[in-house]
């Protein structure tokens, strides 16, 4: 017999199932609790220990520090695969044949350009618009140049085509919402050079001047993408399930996520890594002070780039991403006085009681914000670089969503506001 969970209420004793992955985990299935028990919820701010769904994509142990793509470790994949290969496995499961990996690789290639009407949009935007709000903007614009795309469930062919599309025009929207900002010259994408090299491409060369393509970059900037890739059920992700499971379209659903990714909290950590640091540069490099203040519970200020709210132990994506950082440093011989700043802070947090009671460790988004400066991307770029790298992820969990056909997301509340009262006309108040 499986096992199942005993609830006890109101002198009533209840069964709930017990359902295990094929990792072991297990969870309470409660799916059947509020009609069973005649209006009883759970109550879980934030989702700390709420399953939404069930998923056969990512695996997350935060114990443990393991992160694993389709059964692939993200150490193995970090050091081998192309960023286009591990998007084919996310979103089909399987790693790609040589074969397939060709056709993906020649349709994406295919679909890089944007509609040329969609480049007076940037040119609308103010040269302070932050790119991750003109990206946002820009990919839900991208439905209302491909209608078709607004039936998410469309023939398997034509769903493909909406998703190498997006992957595809993705780098050019986000190169040229940077080189709007510049007030530059847009550059088109080319088709001699990989998804990598491309954005670089997009994002540095310029009508005068080719970009000079710098393998220890373009290896970086594909193992950086890698690590986002995807991560189970984080913020922007349930927003792009939740988003898609009214059956709007994927252009829309990718656009709630990238505006779920832009808070601190999230993707936005890896910008608020940078100017914590030059705060820190600015005020004289006190280390200590900056780190009094984060332990300080009076105080708003936080160690940005360090904590997460599933590794309570290490983040397995931080340890490959240090490792990347360090050597990229010392083969690009990049002397930032940032660093200093980064290094000392980093082995203050280590070592102090605060940060090791709460488990408080350098996450993915401390060091990826050191490696993008030393790479020459903007601070306010560091986000959509993360979106960049995040989007197969979440095209993966979107098509798995509405392949399982799953019921439109919407929890319920506990209500705490005034009970029935009556109007009172405006004069009498
Ligand atoms: N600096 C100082 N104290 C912290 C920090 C920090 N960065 N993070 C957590 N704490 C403390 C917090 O005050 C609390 O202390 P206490 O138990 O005494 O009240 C305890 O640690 C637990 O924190 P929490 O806020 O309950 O943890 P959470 O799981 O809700 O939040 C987090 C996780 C990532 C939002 C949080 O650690 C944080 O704000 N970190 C800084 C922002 C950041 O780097 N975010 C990027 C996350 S990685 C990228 C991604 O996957 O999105």
């Amino acid at each position: 017999m499986s096992e199942t969970a005993k609830l006890e209420l109101e002198g009533k004793s209840y069964e709930l199932p017990v359902i295990e992955g094929t990792e072991n985990e297990k969870g309470i299935d409660i799916s059947k609790l509020r009609g069973g028990t005649g209006g009883y919820i759970t109550l879980d701010p934030g989702f700390k220990n709420t399953g939404s769904t069930k998923s056969a994509i990512t695996y997350l142990d935060g114990e443990n520090g393991i992160l694993r793509y389709r059964g692939y470790p993200i150490e193995q994949l970090a050091d081998n695969a192309s960023f286009l290969e591990v998007s084919f496995l996310l979103i089909y499961g399987e790693l790609p044949t040589k074969t397939e990996l060709e056709s993906f690789r020649e349709s994406i290639t295919n679909h890089t350009l944007v509609h040329e009407d969609m480049k007076q949009f940037f040119e609308a935007y103010p040269a302070k618009a932050h790119p991750m709000g003109v990206l946002a903007s820009m990919v839900c614009s991208l439905s209302t140049f491909y209608p078709e795309s607004l039936d998410p469930n469309r023939a398997p062919e034509a769903k493909d085509l909406t998703i190498h599309r997006l992957i595809a025009k993705l780098p050019t929207l986000a190169a040229w919402s940077y080189k709007n900002a510049m007030r530059h010259p847009f550059m088109y994408p080319n088709n001699k050079f990989d998804y990598c090299e491309n954005f670089l491409h997009m994002m540095f060369a310029m009508p005068t001047s080719e970009y000079e393509m710098d393998p220890v970059i373009v290896s970086a900037l594909n193992k950086l993408l890698i690590l986002h890739a995807d991560h189970e059920q984080n913020c922007s992700t349930s927003t792009v399930r939740v988003v898609g499971s009214s059956h709007a379209n994927l252009y829309a659903s990718i656009s709630a996520g990238i505006s779920a990714l832009w808070g601190p909290l999230h993707g936005g950590a890896n910008q608020a890594v940078i100017e914590m640091l030059e705060q820190i540069a600015n005020d004289g490099g006190d280390v200590d002070k900056w780190v009094a203040k984060a332990k300080d519970k009076n105080d708003p200020f936080r160690l940005m780039g360090f904590g997460h709210r599933v590794y309570k132990n290490f983040d397995p994506r931080a340890t490959i991403i240090k490792k990347a950082c360090d050597d990229i440093l010392v083969k690009l011989e990049v002397n930032d006085p940032l660093l200093e700043i980064a290094k000392k802070l980093e082995k203050v947090a280590l070592e102090d009681e605060y940060f090791k009671a709460r488990n408080l460790y350098p996450n993915v988004d401390f060091y990826s914000g050191i490696i993008y400066k030393a790479i020459n991307i903007p601070t306010e770029m560091f986000t959509v670089m993360f979106a960049i790298g995040r989007l197969p992820g979440w095209i993966a969990q979107w098509k798995e969503m509405i392949e399982n056909n799953e019921p439109i997301g919407r929890p319920r509340q506990i209500y705490t506001g005034e009970n029935n009262r009556d109007y009172v006309p405006v004069e009498k108040r």
